[in-house]
């Protein structure tokens, strides 16, 4: 059997959606980047959807909004995607690491206070798998030391806990629609606010800093425009809203699908003895983005055997502090963060996508069995 990592769910209505930009004359951003940025900020209750051609343009606009640039610090997690740190050296800020909680994975809020610094602007927390982090923590923290909040949502669309969804503690909730999330038009991103000042230094920034964007430029009269700001270019196009659109009405009820299957995962790991899976807490709604397994040893050994019976698999993550540039520019060293780095050593993530077939979960459940018994 060969199973995929990951099966996009764009479908007929999506196509469609699709055929009638590229055939209208307007394909960078207009109306429909209009109707998904509504959408999407009404899905999350909240005000302003900015879209972008990505999450990591949007950590690092999040960031540039706030002016946090050299000789500032922002602290976050060492357990992510590399795109979560690189935003913070793009604006030239240190990224300053904090270990993570061996239960959830996710930055621990106990430990953040113990790093904050004259020069800390701002926390950057990542709700890591769709488990969001304890932002009611990381909210009085930041009150207390007036720090900005970037949430890296890359993982949590659908995700709640305490029942506060991304965005609605933080300053700003940044997604991503790459090729492998819940919902996806190959690659995009966006930043939602209730900020509305914020909001409309966004507008500005992801199209060079112009006052007038595109549609408004190419209406029915031509409107000269004038540039306020050094912006960036990372505006949404058309082509990428019309893909995103629909698949927002079917979050939750795909949610429910991955919820099913990480459930009968659950239920067929738990009583293994060299294989651990992350908690959800209970007060925790998680957008289940993948499903990771932790295993004893033998991890590498583990993933070739794994993708020699057919199951693609990946690492989410090799800690970033570790990884060459960053452990060469800061000097990081083994043992640095190391619940982060024993996620890392161990972790394996196996596929969890809506179209997985019962038999594919089966196949999957009887093969990472077999693997924990080779290792009794
Ligand atoms: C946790 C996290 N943050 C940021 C990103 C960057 O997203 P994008 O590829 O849309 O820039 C990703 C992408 O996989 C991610 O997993």
């Amino acid at each position: 059997m060969k199973i995929e990592f990951y099966k996009h769910n764009i479908n007929g209505i999506d196509i469609k959606n699709l055929i009638k930009v590229l055939k209208s004359f307007f394909l960078t951003t207009g109306e429909t980047v209009d109707f998904f940025e509504k959408k999407i900020a009404k899905y999350l209750n909240l005000e302003y959807a900015t879209g972008l051609m990505s999450c990591t343009n949007a950590l690092q606009l999040s960031l540039a909004y706030f002016n946090i640039g050299h000789g500032d610090e922002v602290i976050t997690t060492p357990l992510t995607y590399t795109a979560t740190v690189d935003a913070i050296e793009y604006v030239g800020a240190k990224p300053v690491f904090v270990d993570v909680e061996k239960s959830t994975g996710n930055i621990n809020a106990e430990l953040i206070e113990s790093a904050i610094t004259k020069n800390t602007k701002a926390i950057m927390p990542v709700h890591l798998y769709g488990h969001m982090c304890d932002m009611k923590k990381i909210k009085k923290i930041a009150n207390k030391y007036r720090l900005k909040i970037i949430e890296d949502s890359a993982h949590c669309l659908e995700g709640k806990r305490d029942n506060i969804k991304p965005g609605q503690l933080g300053d700003f909730a940044c997604f991503s629609f790459y090729a492998t999330k819940n919902i996806t038009c190959g690659e995009g991103g966006a930043i939602i606010t209730n900020n509305k000042d914020a909001y409309c230094w966004l507008k500005k920034a992801r199209s060079h800093g112009l006052t007038k964007d595109v549609s408004q430029r190419y209406g029915r009269v031509y409107q000269y425009y004038d540039k306020e700001i050094l912006g960036f270019k990372c505006n949404m196009s058309n082509i990428q809203a019309a893909l995103l659109l629909h698949q927002l009405d079917f979050a939750d009820s795909r949610l429910e699908k991955r919820i099913k299957i990480s459930q009968k995962y659950d239920e067929a790991f738990k009583s293994l003895k060299n294989i651990k899976i992350h908690k959800i807490l209970n007060n925790t709604l998680s957008a289940r983005h993948i499903y990771t397994i932790l295993v004893e040893k033998d991890r590498d050994k583990i993933i070739e055997k794994l993708k020699k019976f057919g199951i693609s698999v990946t690492v989410n993550y090799r800690p970033v502090h570790l990884l060459k540039y960053y452990k060469e520019k800061y000097n990081f060293k083994n043992g640095d963060f190391p619940i982060a780095e024993d996620i890392g050593e161990k972790t394996i993530t196996i596929p969890l996508y809506p179209k997985l077939k019962l038999k594919e979960i089966n196949y999957i459940i009887k093969i990472v069995k077999s693997i924990n018994l080779q290792y009794d």
